[in-house]
């Protein structure tokens, strides 16, 4: 018998799949008092290695409003060579290519391993893959001379049949054209008027592929005569990084106390507009690289003058926020027909102030596009991170996915009622999903979680348990997730993966029910409608909510004796799920007042994508210890933790922070790493760095790192993390030894525990 952690993980790793319960309550009212919504968490294109794609395409259930794929939860006739649709019962022929089938000769599709599975579609043309790069010229030197090398390096890195392209803006905008013999060319915008793509298509002259161009096979990516625009990077890669580093910085003069004008609405309105006439439905990265805010024209998030500083939360709060709404709007323009078309957007935003990614959030969160976020395009943290978008798998493949669609089919008795992921939603109306989707219901959503950058369009939204249909006896609920995409190497593919969960009455067997949380799924679900409510609604309505989400489920599945707090009891099952959500009201995702509207953006972008691991890390950053006592160990995320002769390393996934207790300082600043007598502690100092570097070359986006100590002022980042359990109010009751107080107006996390427990056994409830 497998366990409940066992399964769970054992489903993460084939399926990439996470279920906040994993038995499903049989209806719907019972359903809405398991507090947490049955929702899953799931991964469309998690790394399988071990998972080679089959040479054929799935084999579809014929019914027309069901087409499910055949898969290890159908029942099969060999003899007759028939299969019966698990979503919709309809009974299937086998095609004459599965003649030879029978019990002991199954199809892959049919074994139960195959839970998740990947097909080759082997109809159609191979399709190119476009990367247009969009830059912005108004920055200092040092600069662009970073990025222009950055930008020559990442030419060597892409597919060498990949069509390229570039765009460069400051107060004007040129779209070069590229393959023009000898000259270089380029066309040139007003950065104050936008143009719709029918207005860009005739002043570029520009035309979709033909069919005929379409069908030159595999070898030949098709290049529309017309289009001088997006070239295959074998063909003019010499000419591109000369034309990239003969680029200069913008020419136009900035005057004293003004900010240069920076055309960037109408520089991505044009990259979209181009891409959209050129290549609908084919894969295609928007990389946009900017150095400040957009300052005038459609998109602007600033005046020129720099006396007026760009927005604050305060400037939103009090509805002060002069181009916000205008400008928001603009982008969310652009990132619906970007997404409608497949294509993703990046955003590369290094600069010291803000630049505006508030506003330009919609661009990567519609299309499943990269945020970056660094100080200046000189810094490991923008090159580093930039060199990853790059990265391959053991085969040889991007580990980008383009072009990406995700359906996904319910058996009858439930429907999809929402998600929240980096996605658009194609608006299909089936039997799986509800007429009830638009609108924002806690009860009922989904999670869609997409780790591989991958524009998706959603044809289904929420999850929820439909309350009258029948369940059947003995029946499973099951789901199929069908996600369709283009592989880097140009095909096409489509990953399917089929799950089921049984029912179990709550009144009946609760226990089972309760047996099957899996809190680390559940605190990322709520988590995330948190920062979905944040989006939308003041901070303090959040976390209230947040809190009576927490007392509520404490009510239902804990242990008490009511008015008695010491008796409050939680199980296993739900042991560390206060704790996680104690650190989630204390995280960036939800506090906005010490971050830029930027920032915040930032942070929840990342939330509200990384993989399960990673969000947790987020929520609650780890601590390992560093000391003479022994090995480097995992302490708690506490004040206590803080001492003089530790070292700590912290990873918050934004940040790598590592932390000198004030002796280890002390013993460093004298030198003591540098006498051969105290060898050992040089090995201690470099244990935290070496691990820390293994992180900082692995992540997406590369973290910040920091290196700082007892009284330094960064050490503020640790402290404002880990749980004060010994505040200046008590900092008398405890000597040197037992840590560090943090000066700070929370409330502990004992204190959290203590108030949760008393509002949970409350009678008055
Ligand atoms: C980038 O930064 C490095 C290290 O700080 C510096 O040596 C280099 O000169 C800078 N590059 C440019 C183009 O200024
Ligand atoms: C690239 O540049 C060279 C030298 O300027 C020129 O002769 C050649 O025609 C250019 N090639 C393309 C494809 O533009
Ligand atoms: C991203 O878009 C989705 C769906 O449109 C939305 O639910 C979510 O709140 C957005 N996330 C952020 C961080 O803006
Ligand atoms: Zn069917």
């Amino acid at each position: 018998m497998t366990t409940f952690p066992e399964f769970i993980q054992q489903n993460e790793d084939r399926d990439g799949v996470r279920f906040s319960w994993n038995v499903w309550p049989s209806s719907r009212l019972e359903a809405t008092r398991m507090v947490v919504p049955v929702a899953s968490l799931f991964t469309p294109l998690k790394e399988r290695p071990d998972l080679p794609p089959i040479q054929y395409e799935p084999l579809l259930c014929s019914r027309a409003t069901c087409r499910a794929v055949l898969n290890p939860l159908c029942q099969v006739d060999y003899r007759a060579k028939l299969w019966a649709c698990n979503f919709c019962y309809q009974r299937n022929q086998f095609p004459p290519t599965y003649a030879g089938i029978s019990e002991v000769n199954q199809p892959a599709e049919l074994l139960p391993q195959f839970s998740t599975i990947e097909y080759v579609v082997q109809r159609g043309p191979q399709m190119p893959l476009n990367f247009l790069y969009v830059v912005d010229t108004c920055m200092e030197d040092e600069d662009l001379q970073a990025l222009k090398e950055s930008l020559q390096m990442s030419l060597s890195l892409l597919p060498p049949t990949a069509l390229v392209g570039l765009i460069t803006f400051g107060r004007m905008i040129q779209v070069h054209e590229l393959g023009c013999e000898g000259i270089s060319k380029s066309y040139v915008f007003r950065g104050t008027k936008d143009l719709s793509a029918k207005q860009l298509q005739e002043m570029l002259g520009l035309s979709k592929p033909t069919a005929a161009q379409a069908n030159r096979g595999p070898q030949q990516p098709q290049v529309p005569p017309s289009n001088r625009f997006l070239q295959p990077v074998q063909k003019i890669d010499m000419n591109l990084t000369d034309l990239l580093g003969e680029l200069q910085r913008d020419p136009w003069p900035v005057t004293q106390g003004k900010r240069p004008l920076r055309s960037l609405g109408v520089a991505l309105s044009i990259a979209v507009g181009l891409l959209e006439c050129t290549f609908p439905n084919t894969g295609a990265r928007i990389m946009t690289f900017i150095g400040g805010p957009a300052t005038q024209g459609p998109g602007m998030v600033v005046g020129d003058e720099l006396k007026t500083p760009i927005r604050s939360w305060h400037d939103i709060e009090k509805d002060n926020a002069k181009f916000m709404k205008k400008a928001t709007k603009h982008y969310e323009a652009l990132a619906n027909r970007a997404a409608a078309n497949g294509h993703i957007i990046d955003i590369y935003a290094c600069a010291l102030d803000q630049t505006g990614l508030a506003e330009m959030k919609c661009c990567t969160n519609y299309t499943g596009g990269y945020m970056v976020m660094a100080d200046s395009f000189n810094t490991s943290l923008f090159k580093q991170t930039f060199q990853r978008v790059f990265t391959k798998d053991v085969q040889g493949a991007f580990k980008m996915a383009f072009a990406g669609t995700l359906e996904i089919k319910t058996s009858r008795e439930i429907k999809i009622s929402g998600a929240i992921g980096p996605c658009i939603s194609l608006n299909a109306k089936g039997p799986c999903v509800s007429e009830n989707v638009r609108g924002h219901q806690e009860q009922q959503l989904c999670l869609i979680h997409l780790q591989a950058p991958l524009c998706i369009k959603l044809s289904t939204f929420y999850f929820f348990l439909q309350h009258n249909a029948p369940i059947p006896q003995g029946g499973r609920g099951a789901i199929q997730y069908v996600t369709q995409y283009q592989h880097s190497s140009g095909q096409r593919r489509i990953r399917v993966t089929t799950i089921a969960r049984n029912w179990a009455d709550a009144q009946t067997q609760i226990q089972n029910i309760a047996a099957s949380f899996d809190q680390e799924a559940s605190a990322i679900l709520m988590a995330r409608l948190a920062v979905y409510r944040a989006e939308s609604e003041e901070g303090p309505d959040v976390l209230r909510w947040l809190d009576r989400q927490l007392i509520r489920l404490c009510q239902k599945f804990g242990d008490y004796h009511k008015d008695d707090p010491n008796s409050f009891r939680f199980s296993e099952t739900f042991s560390l799920y206060p704790q996680f959500m104690f650190h989630l009201r204390r995280s960036p995702f939800l506090q906005v007042f010490n971050n830029s509207p930027d920032e915040s953006s930032y942070y929840r972008h990342h939330f509200m994508r990384q993989d399960l691991t990673q969000s947790l890390i987020m929520i609650q950053p780890i601590l390992y210890a560093y000391s003479f006592n022994g090995p480097p160990e995992p302490v708690l995320l506490d004040s206590s933790s803080i001492l003089p002769d530790r070292i700590l390393l912290m990873d918050t996934f934004f940040q790598i922070l590592i932390y000198h207790g004030e002796t280890v300082a002390q013993w460093r600043k004298a030198g003591y790493q540098d006498m051969p007598e105290y060898e050992n502690f040089r090995h201690l100092l470099q244990a935290p760095v070496d691990d820390a570097q293994e992180i900082l070359h692995s992540r997406f986006p590369m973290p910040r790192y920091i290196d700082t100590e007892h009284g330094g002022s960064q050490a503020r980042f640790l402290l404002s993390k880990v749980n004060p359990s010994q505040t200046h109010n008590n900092m008398y009751a405890w000597g040197q030894e037992s840590g560090a107080p943090i000066l700070t107006d929370d409330v502990s996390l004992q204190v959290f525990m203590d108030h949760l427990k008393k509002l949970a056994v409350s009678s008055a409830q």
